[in-house]
C-alpha cells in the first residue's frame, strides 16, 4: 500500500472527504484565481497527512521530503485555502493543528450508534434493503417509515440499513425511544450531538431546538434513526395517534417531510402514524415500507443455527410462522429442545403452536380499541373471509359504517390484517387474518 492510500484508508473513516475536496477546490479558486483549479496531488497529500494527525515534521519524513520545504508549501496554499473555506482572516491560522480544528465542525464523520444491536446474525433482506436505499440515497426522501408487526426485524433492519450507507452521510444518530423520552429530549440530545456538543443549553425551547436542528439537517448530510416509534402512541384509540405527551412528535416528523434539507429522518414502527399516511406517496419526500417475513433461504439460516434436522419440513414450519424472525426463534428452540430438533414431530403435536409468540402479541393487542378487537375477532371465527357489509352485519348494525371502515383502516395499519380481492367476486375486497393471529385471537378473545 502506497504512503497516499493509507492516509486515504484512515482519513476517509473519520472525516467527508468527497465534499471536503470540493469545497477547498472552491475556496482555492477564490485564494488563487490564476493558480491551476482544484486541489493538486500534493496538496491533497498534505491534507490527508495533517487529517491523519501527522505534524508537518512527521509528515515529512512520511513522504520524504525536507520539513522547510513542507512548512512553506502549507503557508502557501492549504493553510490559506482553510482560511478562506472556514471565513477566517488571511494568516490567521497559526499551527498545522487549526486545519484539523476549524475542519472539524463541518467536515468530520460523526457517528452515534447508542444502544443500536449487534447485526452479525443478520441473514437475507436484499430487496428491502436495495429499496430503502434507493429512496434515502439516491432519491434522498426526508422522511421513511419502515413499518412492520412486533419481532417481523425492523429495528434489525435499520441498524443494517444505516451501517450499509453510512458513508453516504456525515452524521448517522441510532435511537432508540424504548424509554418514550420527550420530544425537547430527543431534539435536545439530537442537537447536542450534530453540534458535536457545542451548542446544547438545557434552557431553550423545543422551538429553538427544532429549529437548531433543521439548521442543521439544512447544513449536513444526516441520517437519524429513531426506533420503536410505537411506543409514543395511545392504547384503546385507533392506530398511529400518539399519547398526549408525544403529540409534538407528529408535528416534527411533519416538519421534517416538508421542509427543504438534505438529511433522512428514518422511523420504525409497529403502526404507521397519521402523518406518515398522510405525506407518503411514489414522488414524495416521504415513504414508508411495510416489512413482511423473511424469504426462505434468509429464515432456513435461522433454523440452521438452531440444529433443527428434516430439512424438508422447515419450508412448511417458515411459512406457517410468516418468516418471522422472532416466531422462528422462539418455535425452532422449542423443537429443539422438546423434540430434539425434528420438525415433522413438533408438527404431529401441535398445529399453531403459539408458546412465548403470545407474549409478543400480547404487546400488540394491548393497543387495540374495543372495535377493533370485535372486527378482529369476528375475522378470526368466521368460516370464510368477510367483505365489509358482511362485518358489519355480523358486528352490530348500530356501528356506523364509517367507524368499521376506520376501524379497518387502524387494523391494516397496525399490520393485523390485510386485504385482498376474492377471485369469484373480483370487485370486491375482503379483510383476511393470517392462521397464527387467528389462534392467537380465538385463544385470548373466546369470552367476547
Ligand atoms: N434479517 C434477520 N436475520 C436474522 N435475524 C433477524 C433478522 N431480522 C431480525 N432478526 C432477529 O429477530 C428478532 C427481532 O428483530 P427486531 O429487529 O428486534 O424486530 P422488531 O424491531 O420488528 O420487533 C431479533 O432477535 C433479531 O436478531
Ligand atoms: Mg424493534
Amino acid at each position: 500500500m502506497t504512503q497516499r492510500e493509507e492516509f486515504i484508508q484512515i482519513v476517509q473513516k473519520y472525516w467527508d472527504i468527497a465534499k471536503l475536496y470540493e469545497d477547498l477546490k472552491i475556496a482555492k479558486e477564490k485564494y488563487a484565481p490564476h493558480k491551476r483549479q482544484g486541489l493538486s496531488e500534493l496538496e491533497k497529500e498534505y491534507l490527508l497527512g495533517l487529517l491523519c494527525g501527522y505534524n508537518p515534521t512527521e509528515l515529512a519524513s512520511k513522504i520524504c521530503k525536507q520539513p522547510s520545504t513542507i512548512n512553506s508549501d502549507l503557508s502557501r496554499s492549504l493553510y490559506r485555502y482553510v482560511e478562506v473555506l472556514t471565513g477566517r482572516e488571511e494568516n490567521s491560522l497559526r499551527s498545522w493543528q487549526d486545519v484539523v480544528c476549524w475542519l472539524e465542525p463541518k467536515y468530520k464523520r460523526i457517528e452515534n450508534w447508542d444502544s443500536a444491536p449487534n447485526i452479525s446474525n443478520f441473514y437475507g433482506r436484499d430487496r428491502e434493503l436495495a429499496t430503502l436505499e434507493q429512496w434515502i440515497v439516491k432519491e434522498q426522501c426526508r422522511l421513511v417509515a419502515i413499518i412492520g408487526i412486533g419481532g417481523i426485524g425492523k429495528t434489525s433492519l435499520s441498524v443494517k440499513l444505516a451501517r450499509e450507507i453510512k458513508d453516504k452521510f456525515q452524521i448517522i444518530i441510532w435511537r432508540s425511544l424504548r424509554y418514550t423520552p420527550r420530544l425537547e429530549e430527543i431534539v435536545g440530545d439530537l442537537v447536542s450531538v450534530v453540534t458535536n456538543h457545542q451548542e446544547f443549553e438545557s434552557l431553550e425551547t423545543l422551538e429553538a431546538r427544532i429549529e437548531n436542528l433543521l439548521k442543521f439537517l439544512r447544513l449536513r448530510r444526516c441520517l437519524i434513526v429513531l426506533d420503536g416509534l410505537e411506543t409514543l402512541m395511545c392504547t384503546n384509540k385507533l392506530a398511529g395517534e400518539y399519547h398526549e405527551c408525544y403529540q409534538e412528535y407528529g408535528d416534527f416528523c411533519r416538519e421534517i417531510g416538508n421542509s427543504e434539507h438534505q438529511s433522512c429522518l428514518l422511523l420504525t414502527s409497529s403502526e404507521k402514524s397519521a402523518e406518515i399516511a398522510l405525506l407518503e406517496g411514489k414522488n414524495s419526500p416521504v415513504r414508508s415500507l411495510k416489512l413482511e417475513g423473511l424469504q426462505l433461504k434468509a429464515a432456513k439460516n435461522i433454523l440452521q443455527v438452531r440444529n433443527l434436522v428434516e430439512e424438508p419440513e422447515w419450508v412448511n414450519l417458515i411459512q406457517r410462522y410468516q418468516g418471522n424472525p422472532t416466531y422462528l426463534k422462539i418455535v425452532s428452540t422449542t423443537i429443539a429442545e422438546v423434540f430434539q430438533g425434528r420438525t415433522s414431530e413438533f408438527f404431529s403435536k401441535n398445529s399453531t403452536y403459539l408458546g412465548h409468540i403470545s407474549e409478543i402479541l400480547d404487546q400488540q393487542f394491548e393497543r387495540l380499541s374495543d372495535l377493533e378487537i370485535r372486527i378482529i375477532y369476528k375475522l378470526a371465527t368466521a368460516q370464510k373471509t368477510l367483505n365489509h357489509p358482511e362485518l358489519q352485519k355480523r358486528i352490530c348494525l348500530q356501528v356506523s359504517t364509517t367507524k368499521i371502515t376506520d376501524a379497518l383502516q387502524s387494523l391494516i395499519r397496525r399490520c393485523l390484517i390485510e386485504t385482498s380481492s376474492v377471485s369469484s367476486r373480483e370487485k370486491e375486497t375482503v379483510y383476511t387474518i393470517q392462521p397464527l393471529i387467528r389462534k392467537y385471537v380465538i385463544n385470548r378473545f373466546s369470552n367476547l
